[in-house]
């Protein structure tokens, strides 16, 4: 295996890592009322971020072929996803309403998901 292919694979493999841990929190956080853990989302939502752009770059390093139209609306939903993230962040450290924007951004998180997996 070349040597671009295993940092293509680490990132993907915390890529999942980052989307586990704004989907695993917004599931396990649903139905709650306060307490939400808005840090772990907020660092996947950074993670999804900064992954998916170095993958990208590692792609096209490897002449491995990108889909620019999916790549946008993935980013496109992945900076509403960290801007929600960011929200409820600071709502929960002022005492705000959390989760609205708890919501948000776990639910256009699994859209994401459906736009990666589905869109081929
Ligand atoms: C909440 C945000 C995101 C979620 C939930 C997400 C989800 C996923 C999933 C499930 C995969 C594996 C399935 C597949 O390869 O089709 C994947 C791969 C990928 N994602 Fe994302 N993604 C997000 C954000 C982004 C962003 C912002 C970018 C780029 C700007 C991006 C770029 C990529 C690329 C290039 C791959 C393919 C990696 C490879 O196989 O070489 N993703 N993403």
């Amino acid at each position: 295996m070349e040597s671009l292919d295993i940092v293509r694979h680490l990132l993907l493999a915390v890529h999942i890592l980052g989307l586990a841990a704004i989907v695993g929190t917004f599931f396990v956080q649903m139905r709650a009322k306060d307490g939400f853990a808005t840090g772990v989302m907020l660092a996947g939502a950074i993670t999804q971020v900064v992954t998916g752009l170095a993958l990208v770059g590692v792609r096209q390093a490897e002449d491995l072929g990108v889909n620019n139209a999916k790549i946008a609306v993935k980013l496109g939903l992945a900076v509403v996803v960290l801007v929600a993230a960011i929200v409820a962040h600071a709502q929960a450290r002022r005492g705000g309403k959390v989760k609205p924007a708890f919501h948000a951004a776990g639910g256009l998180a699994v859209v994401n998901v459906l736009v990666a997996v589905l869109w081929q």
